[in-house]
């Protein structure tokens, strides 16, 4: 792999107190391109910008992916890196639904992990602080003829980061747009699902919620997820979430929190959730907690439910399984106990 290091960082002129999520980039970037059936030496090189042609098929027809991760820092200045072994397989989950060749194990671990040790100093080795890794590959072919392309890019970007919401959010439950549809591609990371949602999440923002809740598509019936994250509640001392399909993104912090809660002893349902159900737990007052998990927010908790103008209030719980669970996941990825589950790759 070729390396060519920056000779100006740019770390010194960072706010890190002050770090809105995705904006601010780390020093270098990774850069692999596919040509001719196969996928070629990986570059790694200063962040900067991209040049391409206009007829370039990823403008026109979306076909791109992306993962989104993050890295830690432990008390002795080594990155954790929270379980890339199941990113890397759900980007090739991604890339074989949207008809992009795969990528590499090598390239995708090699490259990582060199970039990683490039840009270490932007990762905060402080609570609440992570490096967010953003891998993608979009199709590079300039070509507008609609189907796949033939020439792919595979890059890796990475932004430091500390913790996306800092309080409670509040939800409305959205009846009328849809996010994914059975048989399309709301269970893998596609570009376009993320641009499909912006104008419904619009809405929801310019009426004072912090996310939509989405349903499914034909009937508007059940609960699938919210904004970029899985969704669990707690019906009496059950936690329930929806069972996985295509039309949900199976989260890896999902994943980990059915695990960890499985570990704490509480009793875990898998399941088809209906709007009806959350409003009766609530009027019968056995809602007692709903929080959302995803790699950016890792656990956040939930205030209110909306659904059309009746606002469910979610009662505070002196010990939430929200906090319980996030210590637990947020102890790991830090850490700051023994990786029982082995979920983390020292670099
Ligand atoms: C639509 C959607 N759902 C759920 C998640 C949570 O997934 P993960 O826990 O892997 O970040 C994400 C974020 O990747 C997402 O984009």
């Amino acid at each position: 792999m070729k390396i060519v290091k920056t000779s100006d960082s740019r770390i010194s002129s960072i706010d890190f107190s002050n770090l809105p999520f995705g904006r601010i980039f780390s020093d270098h970037m990774l850069e692999c391109h596919y040509k001719d059936e196969e996928w070629l030496e990986p570059i790694i090189k200063p962040y900067g910008p991209i040049s391409m042609y206009p007829g370039t098929q990823v403008l026109h027809y979306g076909q791109s992916i992306f993962e989104g991760m993050k890295v830690f820092k432990n008390r002795d200045n080594e990155l954790l890196f929270f379980r890339p072994k199941e990113n890397f397989k759900r980007l090739n989950r991604s890339a074989i639904r949207l008809s992009i060749p795969e990528i590499p194990e090598e390239i995708f671990f090699n490259g990582m992990k060199e970039l990683l040790r490039l840009d270490h100093v932007w990762c905060k080795a402080e609570d609440g602080y992570s490096l967010y890794v953003r891998p993608f590959i979009y199709s590079s072919s300039e070509w507008i003829k609609a189907s796949a392309g033939d020439e792919f890019t595979f890059m890796i970007i990475t932004t430091p980061t500390i913790n996306y919401y800092t309080g409670a959010i509040d939800l409305v439950i959205e009846q009328n747009f849809s996010r994914a549809t059975r048989g399309g591609v709301g269970h893998i990371k596609a570009a376009g699902n993320y641009a499909a949602s912006f104008y419904p999440t619009k809405i929801a923002n310019s009426k004072g919620f912090t996310q939509v809740i989405w349903t499914d598509s034909k009937e508007h019936k059940y609960i699938e997820e919210s904004g970029t994250m899985n969704i669990w509640f707690r019906i009496g001392d059950k936690l329930i979430t929806p069972s996985l399909s295509d039309s949900i993104l199976g989260g890896v912090t999902r994943d980990s929190i059915l695990e960890l809660a499985i570990d704490e002893g509480i009793e875990v349902e898998e399941r088809d959730i209906s709007v009806s159900e959350i409003v009766e737990a609530s009027n019968n007052n056995l809602l007692l907690e709903a929080f959302g998990t995803g790699t950016a927010v890792s656990v956040v908790a939930v205030q209110s439910i909306t659904l059309n103008n009746d606002k469910m209030f979610i009662p505070q719980q002196l010990n939430p399984y929200s906090m319980l669970l996030k210590k637990r996941l947020q102890d790991i990825q830090y850490g700051r106990v023994d990786d029982n589950f082995n979920w983390t790759i020292k670099i």
